[in-house]
């Protein structure tokens, strides 16, 4: 019995079955109760002795019983931690975080320079009414001017707006109105035109403009405006230049170009070799576009200016393809996300 129960305790694998070892070699069923129970047939004076020999055979197997439950149990231990255990070397799941579009990027950095210069952040309505879009911007009704910017029309009243000067006429009326003078703002949004879409050309693209009316703003407040804002947006060692230029709504009225950074000469792919890159449209606020707007053009005057939140983020960043902004490619996109 001893050996037996000693080799197959030795032999046993699990617990469960080790237990069932328990039953048998303690219990009161097993091969041991069997030998105590004819211990009887035996002479008187070799009971003790026999019976302390099963006794000692029964702690012997509990022994070894318990010894053998603590290396199951390590085991089982084991192997349970080795299935649980996570490998923390293996490359995880990247969380996919979600990033400013670039022209929400260029927006912000442009609304950013400004609100440090002072100004506050304007919007006005995309849908918007013919008054504020042009005849509030010195565009009068069935002025040529109009042909400038090929409108979508909703009704003859109102239009998709053609750009973000509509916003300036509501903001020089509501200043005027509430008697606020000097104005500076920045109002950036969407603006609508009847183009046909290609590398160069979108029929919705953001524009920012920039208002400025006080007491005795002059042209030169506009170039050195202009200047912070090339060097701010392009780098430090940017000029500008004003070439004239014409719009109802300005005079004088100036076309902006900021110096070419890759300049290389002829062959340049930016500039073409002319050295310089036109970035946007400005002027001198036009006297009958303050009066309209109930501003006494005799005590103030401003400066306006138009830029292009594309061009800019095209020039900035190199794109060619102004398409690149409006399709949603997700490869184009992630290229602006800081976290890949
Ligand atoms: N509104 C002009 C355009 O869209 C830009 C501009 C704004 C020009 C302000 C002068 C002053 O082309």
């Amino acid at each position: 019995i001893k050996e037996e129960g000693l080799k197959q305790i030795e032999a046993c694998e699990d617990l469960a079955q080790l237990q069932n070892l328990r039953v048998l070699y303690l219990g009161k069923k097993g091969p041991i109760q069997e030998v105590m129970k004819s211990m009887k047939d035996l002479p008187k004076e070799e009971r003790p002795a026999f019976g302390q020999q099963v006794n000692e055979i029964k702690s012997l197997l509990a022994g070894k019983i318990e010894e053998r439950k603590a290396v199951l149990e390590v085991k089982e231990m084991e192997e349970k931690i080795a299935s649980e255990k996570i490998d923390i070397t293996l490359d995880g799941q990247k969380p996919n975080f979600g990033n400013l579009h670039p022209l929400m990027l260029v927006q912000q950095e442009m609304e950013d320079l400004f609100i440090g210069l002072g100004y506050t952040v304007a919007e006005g309505p995309e849908v918007e009414m013919d008054l504020y879009n042009f005849e509030r911007a010195n565009i009068p009704k069935d002025h040529p001017a109009r042909d400038m910017q090929d409108t979508f029309y909703i009704n003859a009243e109102e239009l998709l707006r053609t750009h973000t000067t509509a916003i300036q006429t509501r903001q020089l009326e509501k200043y005027a109105k509430e008697d606020k003078l000097p104005i500076k703002v920045i109002c950036p949004g969407k603006v609508y035109r009847r183009d046909d879409d290609d590398a160069t050309h979108s029929h919705q693209f953001i524009q920012c403009e920039g208002l400025v009316v006080g007491e005795n703003i002059k042209l030169s407040d506009l170039k050195g405006t202009l200047l912070f804002l090339a060097q701010k947006m392009f780098g430090e060692s940017r000029t500008i230049r004003f070439r004239p230029s014409y719009f109802q709504f300005t005079e004088p009225s100036v076309e902006v170009d900021v110096s070419c950074h890759v300049c290389g000469g002829k062959g340049c792919p930016v500039c073409k070799g002319t050295g310089w890159i036109e970035i946007l449209g400005a002027g001198m606020v036009h006297p009958n576009v303050l009066e309209m707007a109930g501003i006494d053009s005799k005590k103030y005057s401003g400066f306006a200016f138009g830029i292009g939140v594309e061009r800019v983020a095209m020039l900035k960043y190199g794109i060619t393809d102004i398409r690149n902004f409006y399709t949603n490619d997700l490869r184009f996109l992630k290229t602006f996300n800081r976290f890949e």
